[in-house]
């Protein structure tokens, strides 16, 4: 007999850099029911350069929804009580393909990806009238981390690309746009899409008339004919056109910041949230309004939860690696065999010994955005162990995360008190406990980690035509939080953090 489940449920695909997940959430209680996760291979054919194959990707995904249904079967949990998809992604990553045959025409191009460096600083000399061109429509600075510049090296360097562009084949799209098109029927019929978040990463979109700009698509050399729709971040965009979801609309569409911060239910100004993924990224709501740092943060779009509903902006300091650090630790040193692994290392020592670890693998996101600067190490004796570079890489992120939480508290003006967590890494109580001293201030984690993929299943059941979740109703204080309280005093933070902010230094300028 099947399990009695009270309320319809809603899956959600959260395709990160690392990995790519399915969860299937009850949409009356945010009961995580069930989900599957499959890591993601990452290739760097060249120094800086950083792809992945969208095909695995979709794959991904595809076997995730299978395994995760399968599960659901399992505990007899009938899937026809899936009412509504939602999809949230990593951001930035371009895509292009071939709309006839559905092939992509490259591998994607990893938002972490640096080979268009040298166009950035090429296109930053010709920027026309004052500096403040891009940023003013983008909320962006010019940088290899937004799609544009991604896509203008593909059409620069890709014949099969500028081929297919000529025969009016070609497709670009973030990833959302690649999988949307893809599970609703690609070359028969897929719809070619994004939402406003996701449009918000190109560095093409004007955020203000939440439509692509012609301008900015002349200035990068962009036909604008290859650019998908752009809609809202909560409405059906098209079936699932094959497995074992086949049928069921997919209504949710949020790059993975945006969703994490709606599924830690920051809807007010002046709430946010860290997410740890690959890189780590603190999201402030600032209401209907555009914020413009003075610090280093972007201005983006946070949500536009239905066709008619109003967009929300946020602030946002973007810290490159996080996650990627202990990905690297253990893929390229090989000191840990899992991810998980780390927090053992470092626990064992409880200290870095003056070791100092800056990951500047990508140059430095926020607040720097330093493309030159690459990762060192510093601060070794012979008395350093691997032990003390795994807690140097843990205290790295949290050194990443106090700078860009200074900015916006810089452009904020009024502190966070404390800091709202999620992502993979919060599953590290050390982490969390470093976070909180480096901060001097309290860090809490929702029980239920997994916020992305909550996001994109909120706003895919809140669409018109599915209405299975009412976003009214959902309140903060019935999620249970998990407190880390600081516990060395500030003068001690202060010294530790003064001496990271020497070492960043040292790694800038490596690059010229
Ligand atoms: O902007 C890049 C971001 O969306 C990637 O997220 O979860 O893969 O670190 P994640």
């Amino acid at each position: 007999s099947k399990r009695a489940v009270w309320g319809p449920l809603v899956g959600a695909v959260d395709q990160g850099t690392s990995s790519t997940r399915f969860l299937v959430f009850n949409s009356k209680t945010a009961e995580l029911l069930s989900h599957h996760q499959v890591e993601i291979k990452q290739e760097f054919p060249r120094e800086g350069w950083v792809e992945q194959d969208p095909k695995e990707i979709l794959h991904s995904v595809y076997e995730c929804i299978e395994k995760t249904c399968e599960k659901l079967g399992q505990l007899n949990i009938d899937i026809s009580n899936i009412k509504a998809i939602g999809v949230s992604n990593q951001r930035e990553t371009t895509v292009v393909w071939d709309k006839i045959t559905g092939e992509p025409l490259y591998n994607a191009v990893v938002w972490l990806d640096l080979r268009t460096q040298s166009t950035v600083e090429s296109l930053s000399k010709r920027i026309p009238g004052n500096n403040n061109f891009v940023k003013s429509k983008t909320g962006l600075p010019l940088s290899t981390y937004f799609s544009a510049v991604k896509l203008h090296w593909l059409l620069d360097n890709v014949r099969k690309v500028q081929k297919a562009v000529e025969d009016k084949r070609a497709l670009f799209g973030t990833i959302d746009s690649w999988l949307i098109w893809s599970l609703t029927g690609g070359v028969s019929g897929g719809v070619h899409c994004t939402d406003v978040t996701n449009a918000s990463r190109t560095m093409l979109f004007n955020i203000h008339s939440l439509e692509w700009d012609k301008q900015l698509c002349d200035f990068f050399g962009i036909p604008m004919e290859i650019l998908p729709n752009v809609r809202s971040s909560s409405e059906i965009y098209g079936l699932m056109k094959a497995g074992a979801l086949e049928g069921v609309p997919i209504s949710g569409c949020l790059g993975d910041q945006s969703a994490a911060l709606v599924g830690q239910m920051c809807f007010q100004i002046g709430q946010a949230k860290n997410t740890y993924g690959t890189g780590c990224f603190l999201l402030c709501n600032t209401g209907h309004k555009c914020v413009f740092s003075d610090h280093g943060l972007l201005t983006t779009v946070a949500y536009k939860l239905g066709r008619d509903k109003p967009v929300y902006y946020a602030l946002e300091g973007s810290v490159a690696i996080a996650g990627a650090v202990v990905r690297w630790l253990r893929d390229n040193l090989g000191i840990i065999k899992t991810s998980e692994e780390i927090e053992k290392l470092a626990k064992e020592v409880g200290t870095s010994y003056g070791c100092y670890f800056v990951p500047a693998f990508s140059g430095l996101y926020a607040p720097y955005w330093e493309p030159s600067a690459r990762g060192i190490i510093c601060g070794l004796t012979q008395f350093t162990n691997k032990c003390h570079i795994a807690f140097a890489a843990l205290e790295a992120v949290c050194f990443q995360t106090r700078e860009i939480l200074d900015a916006m508290n810089r452009d904020c003006g009024i502190p966070l008190s404390h800091l709202q967590v999620d992502g993979g890494m919060t599953g590290n109580k050390i982490l969390m406990q470093l976070q909180a001293d480096i901060l001097c201030i309290p860090v809490v984690k929702p029980s239920m980690p997994e916020t992305t993929a909550l996001g994109a299943a909120m706003a895919a059941g809140a669409a018109e035509g599915v209405n299975v979740w009412s976003l009214e109703l959902e309140d903060l204080s019935a999620v249970t939080m998990e407190r880390f309280e600081p516990q060395i005093n500030a003068e001690e933070s202060e010294i530790r953090y003064s001496t990271w902010k020497k070492a960043v230094m040292k790694s800038m300028g490596w690059v010229t």
